[in-house]
């Protein structure tokens, strides 16, 4: 399968996405959701893969919502097409997504880096919510994951002045989970992705929905959730087997069942 404005590899057991407009400083619009929404589901039905990661250029991860394609969009049509709600398909992955951020993850960029599992930023990182200069505000989650990852002052100050963050500050508050240096950031990002995929694959899904239910209900539910979740591993082969090679001091040999 061939796309327009991303490029796409398989690293291993990595599915490797490039935001590719370069032209436009990767803005989102609706051939790249499409593709990268494709080329998403298509690594998440394949059964040779364990991770993902999404990364843009050196410039930036993404300027936002294509604001070209948004400018001229009347109220009707926004709301009869339920205008973004179609960003909800890279939330629906059930495999691990890493987005690896290199400058600016602005607008939709960042609410788009905020829908991965983490996020691993380059020290050239540069993350904000700008919709307020636009006379607009965040569309696609900023206003609630940002909420949610960093806290309300944080949120508001971003989301209220529009100002932009560095990665040093992103890390600070929590919005992701390391820095490291803009050359490392690709196979920073791929070696994650790639200890992830050396796991018990039906384990590490199991993880990710885990912990996301952290997000959608009650601490008492959400630990019920977590214990069911953690009794029916021990169904599966993989714990028996590596429980069985920590016993046995020899690395595990995991089978995915
Ligand atoms: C469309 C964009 C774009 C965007 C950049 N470009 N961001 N096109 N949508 N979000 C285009 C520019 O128009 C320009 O095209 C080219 O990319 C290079 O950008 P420059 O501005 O020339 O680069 P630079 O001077 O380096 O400035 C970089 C920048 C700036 C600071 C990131 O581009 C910028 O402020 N972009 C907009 C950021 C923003 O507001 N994002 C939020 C969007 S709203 P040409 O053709 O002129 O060369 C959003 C959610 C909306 O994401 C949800 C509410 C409904």
């Amino acid at each position: 399968m061939t796309y327009e404005n991303i490029i796409v590899e398989t690293r291993e057991k990595v599915g490797f996405i490039r935001l590719n407009r370069p032209q436009a400083l990767n803005a989102l619009n609706s051939a790249l959701l499409a593709d990268l929404a494709g080329a998403l589901e298509a690594f998440d039905k394949d059964n040779d893969i364990g991770a993902i990661v999404i990364t843009g250029s050196e410039k930036a991860f993404a300027a936002g919502a294509d604001i070209k394609e948004m400018q001229t969009l009347a109220f009707a049509d926004a709301y009869l097409g339920d205008y973004f709600s179609e960003w909800e398909r890279v939330t629906r992955l059930r495999k691990p997504l890493i987005a690896a951020v290199a400058g600016y993850a602005l607008g939709g960029g960042c609410e788009l880096a905020m829908m991965c599992d983490f996020i691993i930023a380059a020290d050239t990182a540069k993350f904000g919510q700008p919709e307020i200069t636009l006379g607009v505000m965040p569309g696609m989650g900023g206003s609630q994951r940002l909420t949610r990852s960093v806290g309300k002052s944080k949120a508001m100050d971003l989301c209220l002045t529009g100002r932009m963050m560095d990665a040093a500050e992103a890390e600070r508050c929590g919005l992701v989970s390391r820095v490291v240096p803009a050359a490392d950031l690709v196979a920073e990002a791929v070696k994650a992705a790639a200890k992830i995929a050396s796991f018990s694959l039906p384990v590490v899904m199991m993880t990710k929905e885990t912990v996301n239910r952290a997000y959608e209900t009650t601490l008492s539910e959400g630990l019920r959730f977590e214990r069911r979740v953690f009794h029916s591993m021990f169904a599966l082969e993989d714990q028996k087997e590596g429980m069985a090679a920590f016993a046995e001091k020899r690395a595990p040999s995991f089978k995915n069942r």
